[in-house]
């Protein structure tokens, strides 16, 4: 009888990718997915901590599923993730329902440990870092036939943004090698893979831990040219390590796609340069402005903070009018919490939490004005959607994205999933839009 495996992912396009890797790793060994924990034999719960909010969220999810355990006395609870590396030690001995605690490095090793903890009937924790050892030599399949899939390029972080606790849990910075990551998408591809994800937590400083002196360009090119492949999307990338020769792959590669998330955390160089980001607002300007100017429809989205230590009103104002300035097609916005460990954490955080959340409310209407006003000026217009699958809102429509990232939900019958089409927008919602297929 196959054993049931239940997993919960929370956090970061990573975390979803370690999720699917945790699943084909443990089919491998017998063990199937199901949706609903109370039939499970292994729960996984793969967290994030890179904010207060997704940490306690996890610690609330883990006191309920003790229940579970009550019942259950051969279940085993798996906890992995970034707040398992965190915090796993004060965890364990918090939670005594817990019987597996792995840190970020240690997906590979999963179905030994748990084989281990079936054995002996002991609680087991396994937190130390590895080099190499978190990249993935074969490439798992991509889930029911999907179109669009992540893959890593590299893990870890040397940056130490102040309020960052991302290098702690990940580790350092180490590049993934070119040829295993085309490997990897070859592979993907013979599946029915048309669109890849390049994942890292600073993909443009790829390369540099490597010997071979590739370099993220140089990578893309590559990819560029695997047949088949229809689309190249990438995250996350640093505004102090995007490079002249990356800006101009947006022009030069048209598989790539005009996209760009550029996190700019603050409009203020006061702030900016408290969180050791590297770059000042107008460096960070003049880069749109650039990227604009050799692909004029890219779509920028960022990731911005409000509240961090010593933001005054007009640092505050300082962001939004960065905002007004660069019009983002998206933002994902969040108030600042102190996170154990980091530079940061030493700083008084004096900023009311009534005020982060005023600052928040203010960015965000913000920000829908213009995510509103962008989706608005596509309807009637025609975009190239990739088909990925059933849309969530209705049974008679499909789900698909445009090169530049938006959402699109439109009718299609199941033999275009997986495809390209165009698709004419006829109607504009703030977080998607709504079209026909025209060809
Ligand atoms: N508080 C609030 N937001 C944070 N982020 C990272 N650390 C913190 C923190 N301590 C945000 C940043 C980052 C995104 C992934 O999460 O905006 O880009
Ligand atoms: Fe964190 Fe900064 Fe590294 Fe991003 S670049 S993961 S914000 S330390």
């Amino acid at each position: 009888m196959t054993k049931g495996l239940y997993v919960e992912t929370y956090g970061c396009q990573m975390n979803v990718r370690d999720s699917r890797q945790i699943v084909a790793l443990l089919k491998e060994e017998g063990y199937s997915e199901v949706s609903d924990p109370k039939l499970a034999d292994v729960i996984v719960i793969n967290t994030c901590t890179v904010r207060e909010k997704a940490a306690q969220k996890v610690m609330s999810r883990l006191g309920r599923l003790l229940g579970l355990k009550k019942r259950k006395e051969d279940l085993i609870i798996v906890l992995a993730g970034c707040l398992a590396q965190q915090r796993g030690e004060s965890i364990l001995k918090r939670m005594a329902h817990l019987d597996l605690v792995i840190g970020t490095h240690q997906i590979r090793h999963l179905p030994t440990l748990i084989r281990k903890v079936r054995y002996t009937g002991a609680p087991l924790i396994e937190l130390s870092f590895s080099t190499g050892l978190y990249c993935y030599p074969e490439a798992p399949l991509p889930e029911d036939k999907e179109p669009c899939a992540f893959v890593t390029i590299m893990q870890g972080c040397n940056n130490f943004c102040t309020y960052c606790v991302v290098p702690y849990v990940r580790g350092p910075e180490e590049s993934r090698p070119a040829e295993e990551i085309l490997a990897e998408i070859r592979c993907l591809v013979e599946k029915g893979v048309r669109e890849v994800t390049l994942l890292g937590q600073n993909v443009n400083s790829y390369g540099q831990t490597l010997t071979d002196g590739i370099t993220f360009p140089q990578l893309l090119e590559r990819i560029c040219e695997i047949e088949g492949l229809e689309r190249i999307r990438f995250t996350t990338s640093h505004p102090k390590d995007l490079s002249e020769e990356l800006m101009a792959c947006f022009a030069r590669l048209p598989k790539l796609c005009p996209h760009i998330h550029l996190p700019f955390q603050s409009g203020s160089n006061k702030i900016l340069r408290l969180m050791n980001r590297g770059y000042t607002r107008e460096e960070y300007i003049e880069k749109i402005v650039h990227l604009r100017n050799i692909c004029p429809h890219i779509a920028i989205t960022a990731d911005v903070m409000v509240g961090f230590p010593g933001e005054t009103e007009e640092d505050f104002c300082a962001t939004l009018d960065l905002m007004e300035k660069i019009r983002f097609d998206n933002l994902f916005s969040f108030k600042y919490s102190r996170r154990e460990g980091t530079y940061a954490a030493n700083m008084v955080d004096d900023v009311p939490a009534e005020v982060k959340a005023e600052r928040l409310t203010i960015l965000q209407k913000k920000q829908e004005a213009h995510t509103w006003e962008k989706h608005q000026a596509l309807v009637g217009e025609k975009v190239e959607v990739l088909v990925e699958g059933r849309s969530k809102n209705s049974l008679m429509d499909a789900t698909g994205r445009t090169p530049t990232n938006k959402i699109v939900n439109f009718p299609a019958s199941e033999d275009q999933y997986g495809k390209l089409v165009t698709v004419k927008i006829t109607q504009a919602f703030l977080h998607s839009l709504r079209g026909e297929i025209i060809e």
